[in-house]
């Protein structure tokens, strides 16, 4: 099977853990195009989502799904959304898609996070894929040291603004061995709006598409 394939499986797969009535939390990225795709054939079995960017919203409304504002819900039972990487405790890499900081958001709304992804996002430890992270343009410069004394690379991902207006920093050369505490650190960095590191938002499961199947991993 192809990767687009195998993204397709698990985008299907998440139906399973979508409850009838519900809301339900959509991430971005083109592992949940699929599942965006596959939930518009049960939308008349939910009441809407609360998506994680405008691409998402734009393919759900297209798709005649209702699309809710996040501040009008007080929780979600589900948030279905795609990862970078994916270490075995649940906790991910995010951001590919410049999505982290609405993705974190909706994520913080959900009884569960249920990842779904194809086997090249499963990793011992999570660093290899660059670390996205979400800043205040006039912090750019400070932000960059700081990641240079942790021995990362920070560039600026060129051309690219988030949903929010905001720049982008890919950083390379971590090798991320606490998650929990290497998100609390750069949390408090002033100008940092979000990092890519969800593991205080980590996954509940993971529904790993493999070429013998679908591959469920609780954490
Ligand atoms: C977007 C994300 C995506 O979930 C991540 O980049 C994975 O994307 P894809 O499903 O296209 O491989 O975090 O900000």
């Amino acid at each position: 099977m192809t990767q687009d394939e195998l993204k397709a499986l698990v985008g299907r797969a998440a139906l399973a853990f979508v409850p009838d009535g519900a809301i339900v939390g959509v991430g971005t990225g083109s592992t949940v195009n699929h599942f965006i795709d596959a939930l518009a054939t049960r939308k008349d079995r939910i009441a809407g989502a609360v998506s994680s960017s405008e691409g998402s919203s734009a393919r759900l409304r297209a798709h005649g799904i209702a699309v809710l504002d996040a501040q009008a819900v007080q929780r979600l039972p589900v948030y279905v959304d795609g990862a970078d990487e994916i270490d075995g405790h649940g906790c991910m890499i995010k951001g590919g898609g410049a999505a982290l900081t609405r993705e974190k958001i909706v994520a913080d709304l959900a009884e569960r996070f249920v990842c779904i992804a194809d086997q090249s996002k499963r990793v011992a430890v999570l660093g290899a894929f660059p670390l996205p992270v979400e800043v205040i343009p006039m912090a750019v410069a400070q932000i960059t040291r700081r990641f240079a004394a942790l021995g990362g690379t920070a560039t600026l991902r060129e051309g690219v603004r988030t949903d929010n207006g905001l720049p982008i920093l890919d950083v390379r050369g971590l090798a991320i061995q606490d998650p929990p505490a290497l998100e609390t650190e750069i949390n408090q960095w002033p100008g940092v709006v979000t990092v890519g590191i969800f593991a205080r938002h980590r996954a509940s499961l993971c529904l790993l598409g493999t070429a013998q199947g679908v591959q469920q991993i609780d954490f």
